[in-house]
């Protein structure tokens, strides 16, 4: 992919602060042994925005996304999140940020009903025990807030693939959120409710 992606807007790499403007990416690259996925790609997400990447297999959607999720470290280049530099060294590490990113893969536990799932890593604790009440009415909330009609107590393998979708989303709202990336444009569908508040960025192949 290269600097003329879809709906990126080009911007100066030595701006700076720019409290503002969420996300600002400047002469990204990323070489993998033997590909250069990403070259040179410019690319900048203001609060509220949604952003759909399009491109064909190969053109380097997934890279870019997984750079901004803190999967993949850049080859070269800037990002900039909320007028500051920052190295994402992980995913966690982007999630700390407020930046959440729902791959394809799915990353729910069958057995476990959707409040567990949503907490799964980040459990409440309270002197070390399971707050259960806590993580419920926190679950409640965020699917109350995405307009999701699921209970939070409900076992994820009893769901349906798109109810399923709404758990991984909710799970990405565990945090405040900034940027939420969606690895795949069939989940942008469920995300009607505007007060779910975060940016998006989505991938689509050309088909
Ligand atoms: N982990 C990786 N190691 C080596 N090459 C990779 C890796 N991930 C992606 N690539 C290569 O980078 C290019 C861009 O891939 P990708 O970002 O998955 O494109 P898209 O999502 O648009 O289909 C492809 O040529 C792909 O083979
Ligand atoms: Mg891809």
């Amino acid at each position: 992919m290269n600097a003329a992606g879809g709906a990126a807007q080009l911007g100066s790499p030595d701006d700076s602060g720019e409290p503002n403007l969420l996300l600002r990416i400047a002469g990204l690259s990323k070489q993998f042994p033997g590909v250069l996925a990403l070259d040179a790609v410019d690319f900048e997400l203001q609060p509220g925005e949604v952003h759909v990447l399009f491109g064909e297999n190969g053109a380097g959607k997934s890279t870019l996304i997984q750079v901004i999720a803190g999967v993949h470290q850049p080859t070269k280049g800037t990002l900039r999140f909320r007028g500051m530099p920052v190295v994402l060294e992980s995913v966690h590490h982007a999630r700390t940020l407020g930046i959440s990113a729902v791959f394809q893969e799915f990353s729910l536990v069958p057995t476990l009903s959707i409040e567990e799932n949503i907490f799964l890593g980040a459990e409440l604790t309270n002197h070390g025990f399971l707050n259960k009440r806590d993580l419920h009415h926190r679950a409640q909330d965020i699917l109350t807030r995405l307009g999701f009609p699921l209970r939070p107590e409900q076992r994820v393998q009893f769901l349906s693939r798109a109810q399923q979708q709404m758990v991984e989303i909710a799970k990405a709202f565990r945090t405040d959120l900034s940027i939420l990336i969606l690895g795949r444009s069939g989940f942008s569908h469920l995300l009607k409710t505007p007060n779910a508040a975060a940016s998006v960025l989505s991938t689509s192949p050309i088909a």
